[in-house]
């Protein structure tokens, strides 16, 4: 299975790829992740990047291409991927598509996540990681969760740490930039007949469980009417959308250390 998790900033690319690697057994490629990582070790290209990051820009097409090429080229990939928060834009879509068609591997689907406006600010100023393990906390949307274990790093309590353009002006630059660059690619997808949209507010199981039946995989029936047509904005605040459900952080969700900052 090759598949792409489109959706905004907070609307839970990372966490529904962790549960659905676990469950799928195809890892993901996050190039947040491998572009943290390039931060974190002072690589020439992770300074390239820390400055945009930081701002809620993209980093440059040339860096993120040649990094996803990169992570695509080990074994573990042949039996496909989760590709969360790539691509980004359109010239990043026809790189992706160009590469892997000369791979014979093009993409099974694309699954759009929808999340209530609100509720990805929500989610994004609640946003804590370990750290020590890398593990994702919400002191909003799920408070109190850290405390119910101990780090397995260290056996003592989680150090939650918020990540550095998770601070209110950034989160609006990161918004803004979905709406521009990356929200095209939902027409670009849909054009290509591989668009699925799920609602992904609520409980994380819950979205889960809509994300494996919009993907057809065994032991969950396909969503009978994809929602191709109807991949919309963020919604705006008070425009409702369920955001308002319990939900939980998961507890399989485990950022790799390049999630630690
Ligand atoms: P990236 O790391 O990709 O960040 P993002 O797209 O902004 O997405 P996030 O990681 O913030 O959110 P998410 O959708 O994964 O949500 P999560 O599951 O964590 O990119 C960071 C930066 O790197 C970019 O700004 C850019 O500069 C650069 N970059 C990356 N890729 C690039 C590319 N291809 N090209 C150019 N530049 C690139 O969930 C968020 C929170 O909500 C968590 O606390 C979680 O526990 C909680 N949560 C999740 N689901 C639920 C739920 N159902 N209910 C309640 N809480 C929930």
């Amino acid at each position: 299975m090759r598949i792409v998790l489109l959706g905004a900033p907070g609307s839970g690319k990372g966490t529904q790829s962790q549960l659905l690697m676990a469950r799928a057994g195809i890892p993901q490629i996050s190039t947040g992740d491998l572009l943290r990582a390039a931060v974190a070790k002072g690589t020439e290209l992770g300074l390239k990047a820390k400055e945009a990051m930081e701002a809620g820009r993209l980093v440059d097409d040339d860096i993120v291409l040649g990094m996803f090429r990169e992570r695509l080229a080990e074994p573990d990939t042949r039996r496909g991927f989760i590709l969360d928060g790539f691509p980004r834009n359109l010239a990043q879509a026809h790189a992706l598509e160009r590469l892997l068609a000369a791979l014979k591997q093009p993409l099974d689907a694309v699954v759009q996540l929808e999340v209530d406006y609100s509720e990805l600010v929500r989610r994004l100023s609640g946003r804590r990681s370990c750290a020590d393990c890398g593990r994702v906390f919400n002191v909003l949307t799920a408070p109190g969760a850290a405390a119910h274990d101990l780090c397995p790093k260290t056996g003592a309590a989680h150090r939650l740490v918020q990540r550095a353009d998770d601070n209110e002006a950034t989160v609006r630059e990161r918004l803004r930039v979905y709406e521009e660059k990356t929200r095209p690619l939902i027409d670009f997808y849909r054009a290509r007949g591989l668009l699925r949209v799920i609602d992904a507010a609520g409980d994380v199981n819950e979205v889960t469980r809509r994300l494996m039946k919009a993907l057809g995989v065994p032991g969950t029936r396909r969503a009978s009417k994809t929602r191709s047509g109807a991949a919309s904005k963020p919604k705006k605040k008070g425009s409702g959308g369920g955001s308002k459900a319990k939900s939980r952080t998961p507890r399989a969700r485990r950022r790799p250390a390049a999630r630690r900052r």
